[in-house]
């Protein structure tokens, strides 16, 4: 028997998961028979916390404010590196070996059902559980598997679209209206639009956005996979022409998160589309040429504002820590309305906590916030499902080729939808 669950988006009522076609084998670690997972439970003492490169400089103080009132309890930062791709291979090597070194990691929202089905996360239940009342719904949702929360959520992620105020005073609402405002681009001789599309999950993110925006899915409403309809086609279609004819520059083929960052920061695009963290740097680093001309708005769709991914992170507990207890203090303690608004105010990360979004301080320093807010609220989840590993690589490596014109658009799609078919069987 196989488990299949794909994560759906509902337009009104947010986030529904359901079970595609159940016969055995997949879940083994979220139901009993996980002999780590019951031990450890009141060991106290120093921990490890996992984390991609601390970007935005926000993990260290933190960590040397709970060290400082935790002697005993202290924690010890291992940064990786800024790519995703990376991120999740540490994250799995370590827990297939067991590690008890890796005692709580952060996890991105597209892992929560791989690491939960392996069993290598603690349920945060009964003496483990969490109040989450305060968060996000989408970010709770994306830290739970099966009805269980697997991991605290840690900082939200919706898209958002940069540009330069100074060169387009209004933004586009459509993505053909961004489309024809290139010619500003050409007229101050710099690239137009950049999102990320090297072959990695960001190129999933960008390109299910694409998608999304377009009025397509990747994913129907009962969680199948969607890729052969005429919306789906003219939203991946929408990225291999403005490839193709330039729009997006030939080097963003090769940008991840912070190579288009340091593009639009060095004043190389009029548009770029990234995550909320990018505005505390751009704004703040010296080198920045982009400070007092940055403008922030939802990403564009088809006749309006467009649909983006999803994305966030939310801290796991390894199921092999031997120190559980303080671990999910560390937890708590990421989740407070302090950590919160510090993660907010220090590095432009994306709350979890609801409130605070209309909290008037944070918004007088944060004036996107309700941008933000709105692009969360209407993100669309990447597939939910244990087999994502594979579910990733054929949106990746079909959206891919179609942007570099080595496969047609229609091809593309009818592969994406054949390999997300068999990859979401465990195939
Ligand atoms: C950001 C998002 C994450 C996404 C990743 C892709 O870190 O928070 O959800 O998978 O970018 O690069």
């Amino acid at each position: 028997m196989k488990t299949r669950n794909f994560l759906l988006p509902v337009a009104t009522a947010g986030i529904l998961a359901i079970t595609l076609s159940a016969c055995g084998g997949g879940g083994g670690g979220t139901t009993g028979g996980n002999d780590a997972a019951s031990q450890g439970l009141d060991g106290r003492g120093p921990i490890t916390y996992v984390q991609g490169k601390d970007n935005s400089n926000v993990v260290r103080p933190l960590i040397e404010k709970w060290n400082a009132a935790h002697p005993n309890e202290k924690v010890t930062f291992k940064e990786q590196t800024d790519q995703a791709d990376q991120q999740h291979d540490d994250l799995v090597q370590h827990f297939q070996a067991k590690d008890p070194g890796y005692d709580v990691a952060s996890v991105d929202v597209v892992w929560t059902a791989e690491f939960a089905a392996k069993g290598w996360l603690q349920p945060l239940k009964d003496k483990m559980a969490l109040d989450t009342s305060a968060l996000l719904k989408p970010t709770v949702e994306a830290a739970s598997y099966k009805g269980t929360l697997f991991a605290a959520p840690e900082s939200s992620d919706g898209g958002i679209l940069y540009y330069r105020k100074d060169l387009v005073p209004t933004p586009p609402k459509t993505w053909d209206e961004m489309m024809s405002m290139c010619s500003v681009a050409k007229a101050h001789n710099i690239g137009c639009y950049s999102g990320q599309f090297k072959k990695y999950e960001g190129l999933t993110v960008n390109a299910s956005e694409a998608i999304n925006s377009a009025g397509g899915a990747v994913l129907d409403k009962d969680g199948k996979p969607s890729l052969n309809t005429p919306e789906a086609k003219a939203g991946l279609e929408n990225l291999a022409k403005a490839y193709a004819d330039g729009s997006i520059p030939k080097e963003a083929i090769t940008f991840q998160e912070e190579e288009s960052r340091q593009a639009f920061q060095d004043g190389k695009l009029l548009f770029l589309r990234n995550w909320p963290y990018v505005y505390n740097l751009a704004t703040t680093e010296g080198s920045s040429k982009v400070k007092n001309v940055l403008g922030m708005t939802a990403l564009p769709g088809k006749a309006g504002p467009g649909a983006s991914s999803l994305g966030g992170h939310s801290a796991g507990i390894s199921v092999y820590s031997k120190n559980k207890a303080t671990a999910v203090d560390f937890l708590k303690f990421l989740t407070t309305e302090e950590t919160q608004k510090f993660f907010a105010t220090q590095g432009s990360l994306a709350p979890v906590i609801g409130k605070l979004y209309d909290d008037k301080d944070l918004v007088a320093k944060l004036p996107y916030l309700p941008v933000l807010k709105t692009s969360i609220e209407n993100a669309v989840p990447r597939p939910v499902t244990p087999y994502y590993p594979a579910v990733t690589k054929a949106i990746q490596e079909n959206a891919y080729s179609a942007i570099k014109g080595e496969k047609t658009v229609d091809a593309a799609l009818s592969d994406m939808q054949k390999s997300i078919e068999s990859a979401s069987a465990g195939q």
